[in-house]
């Protein structure tokens, strides 16, 4: 039988159960910031040192022991086992849950934590300790300023030829623990409709663009994610 091509997307709640907070709980509010104000080149203009601290505090919460993989991000893994490169994993999450729950080849499309971009080369340099306005990388001599390796609101996400290739050739595209809001993300699901592709929403509340959707799994990732793929792996075998 033709394996199918899953296409999936993840977002801030598929990491709520691992002990990282999703953007638009707690009203979007970091340290009494706006998110979209700490994570936008014009915040980085304004007041580097501001956004360097987020992104610091951001890494420390992840690199925190309790902080692992749950259910959900173990499952896309082994699914990905299953199923080799006829999945394609899309996170706008800059966590590396993905990756520490066995998933390889994910496609980070906001960015990781766990890398800077050297503001001369444009070099990405997997980097795990805090940076900030002091750090020089060292692919350039002398060494330049380095800034987080995000994609920020007003930036192109990475990977958009490759995931729009993904779209266009699924047979299936699911999001997972995405509100829907933050575009291009948010629009991918209208385009694998555009090419009939099955979409799947799976997320605790209803996201913006739900009705979108042509079938919908609610409750929390951990066990909804798993549910979901034990379901869909038994119409394989
Ligand atoms: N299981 C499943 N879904 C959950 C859970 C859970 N345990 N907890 C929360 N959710 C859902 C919420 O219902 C919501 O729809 O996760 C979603 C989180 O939404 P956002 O905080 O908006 O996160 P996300 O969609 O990933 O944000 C997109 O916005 O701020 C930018 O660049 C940032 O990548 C981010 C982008």
């Amino acid at each position: 039988m033709k394996q199918p091509k899953i296409v999936i997307l993840t977002g801030a709640g598929i990491s709520a159960e691992s002990g990282l907070a999703t953007f638009r709980d707690n009203n979007g509010l970091w340290e009494d910031h706006q998110i979209e104000d700490v994570a936008t080149p014009q915040a980085f203009l304004r007041d580097p040192e501001l956004v360097y601290r987020f992104y610091n505090a951001r890494r420390a919460q992840l690199q925190r022991a309790d902080v692992q993989p749950n259910a959900a991000h173990k499952s896309i893994a082994e699914l990905q086992q299953r199923l080799g490169d006829n999945v394609t994993i899309i996170t706008q999450n800059v966590d590396n849950l993905h990756e520490r729950g066995g998933s390889h080849n994910v496609l980070h499309m906001h960015g990781t934590l766990l890398s800077y971009r050297c503001l001369s080369s444009h070099q990405q340099v997997y980097y795990t300790a805090p940076y900030d306005s002091n750090t020089r990388c060292h692919c350039c001599d002398p060494g330049s300023k380095v800034r987080p390796d995000i994609v920020w609101f007003g930036e192109t996400p990475k990977y958009m030829q490759t995931i729009m290739t993904a779209l266009s050739q699924a047979d299936m595209f699911i999001a997972i623990g995405t509100s829907g809001q933050v575009y291009p993300a948010a629009g991918f699901v209208e385009i694998a409709r555009d090419s009939n592709v099955h979409s799947v929403e799976i997320n605790l509340q209803s996201a913006a663009n739900k009705d979108l959707f042509d079938e919908t799994w609610q409750g929390p990732a951990s066990e909804t994610v798993p549910a979901f793929f034990n379901t869909f792996l038994k119409t394989l075998s």
